[in-house]
């Protein structure tokens, strides 16, 4: 009888040369040809998105060996290793970081019952790691070969990002074509980056919309990275090519907490906490019209000048910006006066509410600084539904419970002031300057108004007009009507800003509140 032997030394040699040579094969991808293919649209490979986002280049693949197991339309005949999605995880400026990239070189990186469950897998393992999950998309949708099987896995990612959501920061970054299913996930996450020129998002394409409407459009047109980070607010940054956009992926998640028990990441200051701000002083002009630039403000006041915009191409009328204050990063909401005169409206609302609700759930305290006409009138914002959208921006921050510091800048009339972080929905500290008005309206309108009747019957009705505009301004607009009943904390010098936001920020450092026990509210939609 022969002996077989099992194991023969150089067996184990000869294994390790074929994992790998199988792992240079997972790692080189289908073929040169798609390879030159993802090129010539001037994309990166998944791998290479990964390398640029991660320290080092450096990550770790999950379930890089995996294959689908589908038949029928010649699938059996091709089951490429990964299954057109590399899963990960790695390090960002030091932290864990979890990532999954479509590779379009695999079936157009669509989404079939393996690929889906890979990433299932790694949303889960994110989530209990408390880390953060970023999605590099460049899929084409559901796998049609794959029929339900592909819809259930949308299924999967879509119940985890809700799952996840305010948990762990999840980030999609989107570099190619992205139809169907492969745009909902996204707008369920934190954050949309896209790239100008290559990446679309679109329920239906041009063909269906052609077909359906009648209206021609092309895949950019329709749903590229300008129509979505400035028409219809579903990107929140766009650019140019993809080096710089993971750049600034890195950049964000270096201000955001691993998770929603971690405070964000706090940085030695070396920008002092007491820095003088006198160029407020001439910045914002005491004219109630005038426009200026808020942005200019909110550089005067953190750190370095340094803050990183959110949605900066939409609903320009109001700024949401992360930036560090004193080290600890912060998320400013500011009215811009330079765009539609810092009015409120239904966009400005929308932005402004999800930007709150992502500080919140993610532990940021919040600077507001206002300076607002009021919201804006018209039909189209009466039947937009402006009453439930501006209800959106209330609900999130009279639910915020981060540390809340509001400044009053300049003017603040009726309910935009309420819902701009005042003292009555919750705000821990406001602070007005001196040249601040606070009323429920302008004085030329309350004139309208309230004085109408005794400006008409005046002897010299213009004469009269003047005197209560006079008055009701000497009586009501300015900051000292406010601070007398305690709605405001302090008026301050605006060169003191930023040392005393920074010291209201400080005392309420160990802020804790509980709200009341609920299975959760009934945000308006
Ligand atoms: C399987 C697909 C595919 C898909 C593309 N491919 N879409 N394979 N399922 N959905 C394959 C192509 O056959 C081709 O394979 C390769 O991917 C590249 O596709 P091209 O068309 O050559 O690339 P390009 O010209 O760049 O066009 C990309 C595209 C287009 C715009 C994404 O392929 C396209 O429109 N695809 C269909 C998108 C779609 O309708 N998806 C379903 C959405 S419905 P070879 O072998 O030639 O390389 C959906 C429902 C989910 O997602 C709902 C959840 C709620």
């Amino acid at each position: 009888m022969t002996v077989v032997e099992e194991n023969p030394p150089h067996a184990v040699h000869s294994r390790v040369a074929e994992l790998r040579e199988i792992r240079a094969a997972v790692e080189q991808g289908p073929s040169e040809r798609a390879t030159e293919a993802q090129r010539s649209k001037g994309k990166l490979t998944a791998r290479e998105r990964l390398a640029l986002l991660f320290d080092d280049g450096a990550f770790t693949e999950v379930e890089g060996l995996r294959r689908h197991r589908a038949t029928g339309f010649g699938l059996e005949d091709r089951r490429p290793h990964t299954d057109g999605v590399v899963t990960c995880w790695g390090r960002v400026q030091g932290r864990t970081v979890f990532a999954y990239a479509h590779d379009f070189r695999i079936f157009g990186g669509s989404l079939g019952e393996a690929h889906a469950e890979k990433i299932h897998k790694i949303m889960d393992m994110a989530a209990t790691a408390g880390a953060p999950l970023v999605g590099l998309c460049d899929g084409a949708g559901a796998r049609i070969q794959e029929g339900v099987s592909a819809l259930a896995g949308y299924g999967g990612i879509f119940q985890r990002n809700v799952r996840n959501s305010g948990v762990i920061p999840q980030i999609s970054v989107i570099m190619g074509p992205c139809a169907g299913g492969a745009a909902y996930s996204p707008a369920l996450t934190d954050f949309v980056f896209m790239v100008q020129g290559s990446s679309q998002m679109f329920i239906t394409g041009p063909e269906v919309v052609k077909a359906v409407t009648g209206e021609t459009i092309s895949h950019d047109g329709l749903g590229g990275a300008t129509a979505h980070a400035s028409l219809s607010g579903v990107a929140s940054f766009a650019y140019d090519d993809e080096a710089e956009c993971l750049g600034d992926v890195r950049h964000l998640l270096s201000m955001l907490p691993s998770n929603n028990r971690e405070l964000p990441p706090s940085e030695p200051a070396d920008d002092p906490a007491d820095r003088r701000t006198d160029a407020l002083v001439d910045l914002v002009p005491a004219e109630p019209n005038r426009p200026y630039d808020v942005l200019r403000v909110i550089e005067e006041i953190v750190d370095h000048g340094d803050c990183f915009e959110i949605h900066a191409r939409w609903a320009t009328n109001v700024v949401c910006a992360l930036a560090r204050m004193d080290g600890h990063v912060v998320g400013i909401v500011a009215n811009q006066p330079s765009s539609l005169a810092g009015v409120m409206d239904i966009k400005s609302s929308e932005k402004a509410a999800r930007f709150v609700q992502m500080c919140d759930a993610f532990n940021i305290p919040l600077v507001t600084l206002v300076d607002v006409p009021g919201f804006l009138p018209g039909v189209d914002q009466e039947h937009g539904g402006i009453i439930r959208h501006g209800a959106k921006l209330l609900y999130a921050y009279c639910n915020a419970t981060v540390p809340r510091v509001q400044v009053v800048l300049r003017k603040a009339y009726g309910g935009a002031y309420i819902v701009m972080d005042s003292r009555s929905i919750g705000s821990d500290v406001s602070f007005a300057w001196p040249i601040n008005e606070i009323a429920v309206m302008g004085a030329e309108g309350a004139a309208d108004v309230v004085f109408r009747r005794q400006i008409t019957a005046a002897a010299d009705p213009e004469l009269a007009r003047r005197q209560y505009l006079k008055e009701y301004r000497e009586q009501l607009m300015h900051p000292y009507y406010a601070a007398e009943r305690g709605l405001v904390d302090d008026v301050i010098d605006p060169a003191e800003t930023r040392a005393r936001v920074i010291d209201a920020l400080a005392m309420l450092r160990g802020k804790y509140v509980v709200l009341p026990s609920r299975k959760h509210g009934n945000q308006p939609q």
